[in-house]
């Protein structure tokens, strides 16, 4: 299952084609089932229909948890390092998080939480939350985590379209100097959720909170008095494991559903050969587990190796700079995961901040959430990885469940910028505008996958034909991944951003559809389109055209206005960075807005605008063109 050389990447990559079946068994059985699978694979992309190991009956919390207490269960699980960098930081075995995790899901038992229900999680980055998640996935509840940015009102649109009976949140959060309400938020999130039967609160920040009687439940008082034995359920390999939110070009956030057998089988497999894992080594990576990045290499891919997965509350910048710098010298930290938005965030503090670390313990780098640029990625490998890092640079999506294509840490041969080569199982193809495949080396095109893979999404919670729609109708027969790529001389692949309506901001994942909808719930607005543009450290921002229902008499109050609206509807990820106030905005006779030529003067690219004759009103342009900021 671990490949240690290039030579055997190729030949696994030449077996996991020619014989998906047999190769992804093989992987499959180093795991433990309590029932093996009847078929390996069955698929059918023109129905969006994919099933992996079907038959075989396991628990992931046996996987990640019970597996390993007999060899290494006094080694930690999780290291955690807190916001405040004088508060203790906490290492917690496995034995201990594994009867961490078993009372907890007795506790959820005890109050009506069954196989199949919904639980939503919206708590900070503390160890709770990695206890959270195992305890549903003990009791084959399937948890729908809300990443703790999210505001009053996403949240309530999650809890509704999974109608979750539970909530675990905590009283408030550190993040950085601040201190951010998380009870209250759920509150008024609950306000327009009729599912939920309990909440459980823990104690984070002691800030004041109210509790609901016969509804909400404190955490510390709920683990004491229960057993701390709790036999995992037996879940189909196909059963859901979780549901996770994410932007895509339309409409409201879709609920991306992983599956319990593919997907441990995906994460751990990917975790393992992309870091090239050895025991003992202490693993870091700084998403937040409200993404997928922290599902799959923070919680199940590490856990399920048997890996130490540090986490941490704070922020990169608090208390300075050199924070990251500081956890990997304390904690001797060997792998580091992190996104290129972060990287260049602290590139623009100086080097300074990187001085006077011991940094020595690192051995593997990893990037993730967005196309690195080749500063960054110098920067990263020479300045913290002192050139003798191997540098991951990993692509993904919500919907692979795992990494796709990367080189494998010290292996596959780097190339500053590129994701280079697929993994073992993965199938790509480049297609053009009308989905004929792009053959050859030094070409570029859309990205799609011809086969599928264990992690592969299975459907969009309550509704399967958007599914169907979204992935894998834009060309039929192809799982279609919404990013555009090239692919060189080398075979190697580059992905060049998405080409849909998403945008790509501080490697968070935001529809443009989205925030318009938000930005039109202000009661001065007319109508907007959203477009992104290149930031230096974002790489993407928010450019907002706004039609107001008469001209602001303070332009810059009117934008805080805006951007007040966006953080409350969605969360202040979505906040727009510049607003312009436009009187037209260049719409088709058909009505359909051109964001080409939106996204051309938010880039400050004026020029050559292209063909706009075919504009409802042409002179809408001139004027835009004017005030663009
Ligand atoms: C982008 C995050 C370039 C891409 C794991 C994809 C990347 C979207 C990379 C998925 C990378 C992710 N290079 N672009 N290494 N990794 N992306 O669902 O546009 O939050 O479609 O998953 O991020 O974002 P998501």
């Amino acid at each position: 299952m671990r490949i240690k050389t290039f030579e055997a990447y190729q030949i696994a990559y030449r077996q996991s084609v020619e014989d998906p079946e047999g190769f992804w068994a093989e992987v499959a059985q180093q795991f433990q089932w309590r029932k093996p699978w009847k078929k390996v694979l069955s698929w059918n992309f023109n129905e969006a229909n994919v099933k992996w190991f079907e038959g075989g009956v396991l628990n992931i919390t046996e996987n990640a948890l019970d597996r390993h207490l007999a060899q290494i269960g006094n080694q930690p699980a999780i290291i955690w390092e807190p916001n405040d960098p004088e508060d203790k930081a906490v290492s917690i075995s496995y034995n201990v998080l594994h009867d961490r995790v078993c009372r907890f899901a007795n506790v959820l038992k005890k109050h009506g939480v069954k196989k199949g229900d919904r639980v939503c999680i919206y708590l900070p980055m503390v160890p709770e939350l990695t206890v959270a998640v195992l305890a549903c996935a003990r009791i084959g509840a399937i948890h729908s985590v809300v990443f703790g940015g999210f505001s009053a009102k996403s949240i309530a649109d999650r809890i509704n379209d999974a109608e979750c009976n539970m909530v675990i949140t905590s009283d408030g959060a550190y993040r950085g100097s601040k201190v951010i309400p998380m009870k209250e938020t759920v509150d008024a999130a609950l306000d327009q959720c009729r599912s939920v039967k309990h909440v459980i609160v823990m104690t984070r920040t002691r800030t004041p909170v109210s509790m609901l009687k016969g509804r909400d439940l404190w955490w510390e008082e709920e683990v004491k008095h229960v057993d701390s034995v709790c036999a995992a359920e037996p879940m189909d390999a196909e059963d859901p494991l979780f549901i996770l939110y994410t932007s895509g070009s339309t409409g409201k956030p879709k609920g991306v559903v992983h599956t319990c057998g593919g997907y441990m089988v995906y994460a751990a497999y990917t975790f393992a050969n992309v870091f090239q894992y050895e025991p003992e080594e202490v693993y870091f990576c700084t998403a937040d587990i409200g993404w997928i990045t922290g599902h799959s290499y923070i919680v199940y891919g590490p856990l399920c190796t048997g890996a130490t997965s540090l986490i941490f509350e704070g922020v990169p910048t608090y208390p300075d700079a050199s924070r990251l710098w500081q956890i990997v010298e304390k904690h001797q930290v060997n792998i580091l995961y992190t996104a290129p938005t972060a990287i260049r965030s602290l590139m623009s503090f100086g080097l300074d901040y990187v001085k006077g670390h011991d940094l020595s313990s690192l051995k593997k780098l990893g990037s993730v959430g967005e196309p690195i640029n080749e500063e960054a990625w110098h920067w990263f490998k020479t300045n913290i990885g002192s050139d003798n890092c191997p540098l991951a640079d990993t692509w993904w999506q919500t919907e692979t469940g795992g990494i796709m294509i990367s080189p494998l840490a010290g292996i596959t041969h780097e190339k500053p910028t590129f994701a280079t080569l697929p993994l073992p199982g993965i199938q790509p193809v480049i297609v053009d505008e009308n989905g004929k495949e792009i053959e050859g080396n030094g070409v570029s095109g859309n990205l799609c996958m011809k086969f599928p893979w264990p992690g592969i999404i299975r459907t969009t919670y309550g509704d399967h034909e958007r599914c169907k729609q979204t992935y894998f109708s834009t060309y039929p027969g192809m799982y279609f991944t919404g990013d555009g790529c090239l692919r060189d001389e080398d075979g190697y692949y580059r992905i060049t951003g998405r080409v849909d309506d998403v945008l790509n901001v501080s490697g968070h994942r935001i529809g443009t559809a989205e925030v318009e909808n938000a930005i039109n719930m202000h009661l001065g607005v007319v109508e907007s389109a959203v477009v992104g543009y290149t930031h230096d450290i974002k790489g993407q921002g928010i450019y907002a055209y706004v039609i107001a229902e008469s001209e602001p008499e303070d332009a810059e109050m009117f934008r805080k206005d805006i951007a007040a609206t966006v953080s409350r509807i969605i969360g202040p990820i979505a906040k727009p960075d510049k607003v312009q106030f436009v009187t037209g905005l260049p719409k088709t006779r058909s009505g359909k807005i051109m964001r080409r030529i939106l996204r051309k003067i938010s880039e400050g690219d004026m020029g050559n605008l292209g063909d706009i004759s075919t504009l409802l009103d042409p002179a809408v342009v001139e004027d835009i063109k004017r005030g663009a900021l």
